[in-house]
């Protein structure tokens, strides 16, 4: 029997579900959060959303902050606050 582990309280949403949306196409906690409602409320689970992405391997270095990503919405995230100035710099 799996045990469900609850991330995020504000919207009662597993690590299962986070690893759906990360496996539905999610690469920014944004993403995840637009599947999955993670994320949303109060913003406490949202580091380790972005861990969650990260070790995935399946989340932009970035963290979705070009203005030109393909993968994010041009937003920094708390694990990468660094912006870069232009997609040249993604590794995407
Ligand atoms: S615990 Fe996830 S947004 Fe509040």
């Amino acid at each position: 029997m799996e045990i469900a582990v609850i991330v995020c309280f504000c919207v009662t949403t597993t690590k299962s579900d986070i690893d759906a949306a990360i496996a539905d196409g999610a690469h920014t906690v944004e993403q995840v959060g637009a599947r999955c409602g993670a994320g949303t409320g109060c913003g406490s689970c949202r580091e380790y959303i972005e861990d969650v992405i990260v070790t995935s391997g399946t989340g932009c270095p970035g963290g979705g902050c070009c203005s030109e990503c393909i993968y994010g919405a041009g937003q920094a995230s708390s694990a990468s606050p660094e912006r870069f100035d232009d997609a040249s710099s993604c590794a995407a």
